[in-house]
């Protein structure tokens, strides 16, 4: 059986923070010694170019996340570990999905969105100070993850959009050239997915908020004293429910020490006392990896030559080959060889593509079905009491439930029985083998 491949990037525009380490450094690890898993990390240097203008920052901030996520453990020689902008035929990609990719989803990224109601706020032009590079920014991480035909992305909730838009270029790529890539799921840790910042809000490098995953001692235990409370005196019981310091606990705590510092909440231990908790459970966990950082740290030759090596052999094995058979797909072909299908006549993804159901509502309330092939309707429905009704319909007609001289659907326009039928075997024998399209 082949592997589930787990991809995940991590911008480098800044020092690694908890949240990192909480929400993606971690679990992308754990998930990593899985069995059965092929895991890619990377870091995403073409995204901070997005953010950052400045090139030591950018440099500094690749080598210390470089060093972080080895330092937490990652293994060069068991996982794909390597730089995006070592990696050409992510760039090359991006462009062929660029092509596909609806400019219309783009102006719904909440990046740009936020960046675009802000401008408004301030009475400006919409797109005032937004470059292009933001506005791209999700196709960019599409090629990201669709070159590698990942499986599953841990990312945070904040993310889950850009892997549904990863999904649909994909979906439309497919639709246009035949199936080249695999659709990616987003994989969100739900317990701690994001963990909040010094001032109770997300914590995030853009609300100036985080807590470095490597602050020295003094310093961790500073930053842990200037967390956000609530006025409430010693003694007096506390709240868990929006209690930032009690999230980030949990974050690194077991089930039992969570509850019983949930109890330690409801009896009234004072916010200083907790805030010691707090940083001797961080501080447990954190100490080792911090060592190894600081080792790291010292030997950046060696940090570069385990990312190029990482690239150059992932190359060589997926993004290479898989930029071929794309270019050749969209027709950046070798002018000597023939075209492989005419001008004007069907593709082969055409000719081949799968029936499917659509449901609907039509202007007079009333819900519909219709089964559709390309562009043909096959089979047109009468109209249901509710969407229910319809799609049980269907769900009965996909297991071969059709009916004697079922009366509640129609043949489409010059379609024939046989037609309907092959279109139909073809549907549910799709189904056996778990590859039918989303009818
Ligand atoms: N956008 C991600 C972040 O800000 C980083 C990223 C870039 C990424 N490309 C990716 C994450 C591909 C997962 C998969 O955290």
């Amino acid at each position: 059986m082949s592997k589930t491949r787990v991809l995940t990037g991590i911008t480098t525009s800044g020092t690694p923070h908890l949240g990192n380490y909480v929400g993606a450094i971690r679990p992308a690890i754990a998930a990593s010694r899985a069995p059965g898993v092929e895991s890619f990390y990377f870091l995403a240097d073409y995204h901070a170019l997005i953010k950052v203008s400045d090139p030591a920052r950018v440099q500094r901030s690749t080598l210390e996340i470089a060093a972080a996520w080895l330092a937490c453990g990652l293994e060069p020689d068991k996982v794909w570990f390597y730089r995006q902008s070592d990696i050409p035929e992510i760039p090359e990609l991006t462009w062929l999905l660029t092509c596909v990719a609806g400019k219309g989803l783009l102006n719904r990224a909440h990046a740009y969105k936020a960046a675009v109601d802000k401008n408004r706020a301030e009475g400006e032009d919409d797109d005032a100070g937004i470059s292009a590079g933001l506005f791209m920014y999700p196709v960019l991480m599409a090629a990201d993850i669709l070159v590698f035909n990942a499986h599953k992305v841990p990312v945070g909730r904040d993310q889950v959009q850009h892997i549904e838009m990863a999904r649909d270029f994909g979906q439309r790529f497919n639709h246009l050239y035949g199936e080249h890539f695999t659709l990616p799921e987003a994989a969100i840790e739900e317990q701690v997915a994001t963990l909040p910042g010094l001032d109770g809000r997300k914590m995030s490098k853009s609300y100036d908020n985080t807590i470095p995953l490597f602050a020295p001692r003094a310093e961790l235990k500073k930053l842990i004293a200037g967390i956000v409370t609530d006025s409430r005196a010693p003694g007096e019981p506390k709240d868990t429910e929006g209690s930032a310091l009690f999230q980030l606990y949990q974050a690194f705590a077991s089930r039992d020490e969570t509850a019983a510092f949930a109890r330690a909440y409801a009896d009234g231990i004072g916010w200083g006392d907790a805030k010691q908790q707090l940083f001797e459970r961080i501080d447990a966990e954190v100490a080792p990896l911090r060592e190894r950082y600081e080792a790291l740290m010292a030997k950046p030759g060696e940090i570069e030559a385990i990312l190029r090596d990482g690239a150059a052999r992932l190359r060589v094995q997926h993004a290479t080959p898989m930029l071929r058979q794309l270019r050749e797909a969209v027709g950046l072909r070798d002018l000597s060889t023939s075209p492989v299908v005419a001008a004007g006549a069907p593709s082969r993804r055409e000719a081949a593509a799968l029936p499917v159901f659509k449901q609907y509502r039509d202007a007079d309330g009333k819900f519909y079905f219709k089964l559709v092939q390309g562009e043909r309707v096959l089979l047109q429905s009468v109209g249901f009491a509710s969407p229910r009704d319809a799609g049980q319909r269907v769900a009965a007609i996909k297991q071969g439930e059709v009916g004697d001289a079922a009366s509640d659907f129609m043949l489409g326009d010059g379609v024939t029985e046989d037609e309907v039928n092959a279109a139909l075997s073809a549907f549910v024998a799709a189904q056996l083998e778990g590859t039918a399209g989303p009818g």
